[in-house]
């Protein structure tokens, strides 16, 4: 019998996918032959020398020890790809909710206590305070050109939008499901000066900690948007309070909250939902419990 520890809520649909008759799944095995989790932190726990391999439902690597498990030998499987809709769906949707003002607006209306003539008055004042901006025309800079990079970009292209790119590691199945109206760029640098809205899209790994930095943001136009569904390290805090403040950025939208940055009027803050759909959380727990499965079972590591 195989024991899997489960370090948070994984999809029955990948539950299923590790038969009753040879894997014992449990929130609290003490000698498991593998974890699958999500979001959990892994780095703050003794893991078990019994942990053959580790299954990451989701895209990020980032609470996981991946390079202690290497040196041990344990294989780190992660489901790159399987959430990239629903990401994208959400980072498109954070653009909008940006562009239109709809946060604020939406608290306006419900703080509204008047009615009648009173609340046709406070109706005409909002039309007036949340005037939005509209997308055609407007220039989106994509960071990392991966599975959900480049499906926002397209999106973007749909929206009609420029867009330009900057990934150089892009993959040569990435390229060919990127729009040609894509502009890829060779700088981060160039990136940010041509565009009015920047969307986030890479690991945090060392090289990414925070790539969204002073310097970079002081390159924008004023009045720019920040869309952040990567990672919170990816963007210096600091550094976007400050373009907040200054009136450099319009909005940070993020799905990473941050003490300094929760209760700023300018930021929309969710609880980390990029990949919190019912087809998201399917499809990554299906794509990490094969793996470990077939790594269990056969020995053998599948590219996703
Ligand atoms: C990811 O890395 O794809 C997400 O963090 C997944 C999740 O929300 O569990």
């Amino acid at each position: 019998m195989y024991k899997v520890l489960t370090l948070n809520n994984i999809a029955v649909a990948g539950l299923r996918r590790l038969p009753r008759d040879r894997y014992e799944v449990s929130s609290e095995s003490s000698s498991p032959d593998a974890v699958i989790l999500r979001s959990h932190n892994m780095h703050d726990m003794t893991i078990p020398e019994s942990v053959a391999a580790i299954g990451r439902a989701g895209a990020g690597v980032n609470n996981i020890p991946v390079s202690a498990m290497s040196d041990r030998g344990v294989p780190v499987f992660n489901a790159p790809g399987a959430n990239a809709n629903a990401v994208k769906e959400l980072a498109v949707a954070g653009l909008l909710l940006a562009a239109r003002n709809i946060c604020d607006a939406r608290e306006y209306v419900k703080s509204l206590t008047s009615t009648g003539d009173e609340l046709a008055k406070d109706v005409e004042n909002g039309k007036k305070k949340f005037v939005g901006f509209e997308l055609p025309g407007r220039t989106l800079g994509v960071i990392g050109l991966g599975a959900i990079g480049v499906e926002v970009a397209n999106v973007a292209l749909a929206l009609g939008m420029k867009v330009v790119g900057f990934d150089p590691k892009i993959t040569v199945k990435r390229a060919w499901q990127l729009s040609s109206g894509v502009k890829q760029v060779e700088t981060l640098d160039r990136l940010f000066k041509a565009s009015d809205v920047v969307s986030v899209h890479v690991p945090l790994v060392d090289g990414t900690k925070g790539l969204v930095s002073a310097d970079r943001l002081s390159l924008m136009k004023d009045g720019s948007v920040i869309i952040n569904f990567a990672r919170g390290g990816v963007v210096d805090s600091k550094a976007a309070l400050q373009a907040l403040n200054s009136g450099k950025l319009h909005a940070y939208v993020c799905d990473f909250p941050t003490p300094e940055l929760i209760a700023h009027p300018k930021v929309i803050a969710l609880p980390h939902l990029g990949a919190s759909t019912t087809e998201a959380e399917e499809n990554c727990a299906v794509m990490v419990a094969e793996n470990v499965k077939e790594y269990l079972e056969n020995g053998n590591v599948r590219s996703s």
